[in-house]
């Protein structure tokens, strides 16, 4: 035996006997590492196999490479045994089980399910348009004249302000979810009865204001739409999501796309209308509403004098923390993403 051979063998009989002692595969594969690893003395071996006399060199490599693949073969052989091996000593199967902590839905989540629910039971259908859309969609083809405040940079964030190329104008981060009007009717015929749920964005930010929010927008067209429906479908809507004891009321109010236009309103629950902190005057305000206006149709290729329509918007938030149960007093609070406050909704 050469002394190749003989470390070889001296290699073998300190790794088996480490392995016979295994209990875990932590060690294992340290054994492993310091065995067969890239800087095990097994590879040292190897190489100076080459400084052999010629005829010990052939013996010499097999015995390295039985040696070698006896080893990664126990080493295999240990470890799925290892593996195998579960400690159930402990185990009670009697025990209760862990109940894992379940996440909610977020309370404009939660809102925008129960809108699309209550709308879809009289015949709407949902919508989403652009959250980026043209001037054109969100103002100009709204009846809204090139000089009016909406357009301020204070109220609405204007993507590319110099561009004044594009014939539908500059694109604008959607103020409201009117936008989706005209697009409305320009992708189907009437009847329409639509509900667009969308993102909306304005540069404000206070107790009642978030620079992100959603509204959803609700537009009916036919022939010899009125005011009625219009009363009778908020009405409807007011009493679904609020209460059946809900008391709505429209004021008017003075919107560019619709004739007449109102701001509607539910009576404060907290006060019965009394008046109180969370309403001051005893009302609470959803949103806008009102008759389609003539010029409105026109833009979305509908004939005026045929058909007639009305739409309202509201706020997703607004109307979500006027829920009873839910008092808020700072809109603001449902996106600081706390989940001391979130798991309370
Ligand atoms: C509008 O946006 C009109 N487009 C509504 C409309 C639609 C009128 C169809 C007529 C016909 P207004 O700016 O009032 O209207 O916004 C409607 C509602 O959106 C508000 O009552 C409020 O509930 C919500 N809202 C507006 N701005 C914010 C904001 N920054 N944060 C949270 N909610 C907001």
């Amino acid at each position: 035996m050469n002394i190749v051979q003989e470390k070889l063998q001296t290699i073998n009989n300190s790794a088996l006997s480490e392995l016979s002692l295994v209990s875990d595969s932590r060690s294992l594969e340290e054994i492993e590492i310091r065995y067969l690893g890239r800087k095990a003395e097994l590879n040292d071996l190897l190489k100076s196999i080459k400084d052999l006399p010629v005829e010990e060199r052939s013996t010499t490599g097999q015995m390295a490479n039985v040696l070698r693949n006896e080893l990664a073969d126990k080493i295999e052989e240990l470890r799925a045994n290892l593996e195998l091996k579960i400690d159930l000593s402990g185990l009670d199967v009697t025990a209760p089980g862990v109940i894992h902590e379940a996440g909610h839905l977020h309370l404009t989540t939660q809102a925008i399910r129960e809108i699309t629910e209550i709308f879809k039971r009289i015949g709407f259908y949902r919508m989403r348009y652009p959250e980026i859309d043209w001037d054109w969609y969100a103002f100009t083809a709204l009846n809204f004249p090139l000089d009016h405040p909406a357009r301020d940079d204070w109220e609405t964030f204007f993507i590319d302000p110099e561009d004044t190329t594009n014939k539908l104008g500059r694109r604008v981060f959607t103020p409201h979810t009117s936008s989706g009007q005209v697009r409305e009717m320009q992708a189907r015929k009437p009847p329409i009865r639509m509900i667009n749920i969308s993102k909306t964005a304005r540069r404000q930010l206070d107790i009642s204001h978030t620079i992100n929010f959603h509204q959803f927008e609700g537009m009916m067209i036919d022939k010899n739409i009125t005011i009625s429906h219009l009363k009778g479908v908020i009405e409807y809507y007011t009493k679904e999501f609020f209460g059946k004891d809900t008391i709505t009321r429209i004021r008017p109010y003075d919107f560019r796309f619709t004739e007449p236009s109102f701001e509607v309103d539910i009576a404060c629950r907290n006060c019965n209308g009394k008046g109180c902190r969370l309403c001051k005057e005893g009302w609470l305000e959803l949103g806008g509403a009102g008759m389609i206006h003539p010029n409105v149709l026109k833009n979305g290729g509908l004939d005026p004098d045929i058909y007639s329509g009305f739409a309202f918007g509201f706020g997703v938030e607004r109307n979500g923390i006027m829920k009873s149960g839910i008092n808020i007093d700072d809109l603001r609070l449902l996106y600081q993403n706390d989940v001391r406050f979130l798991e309370q909704l």
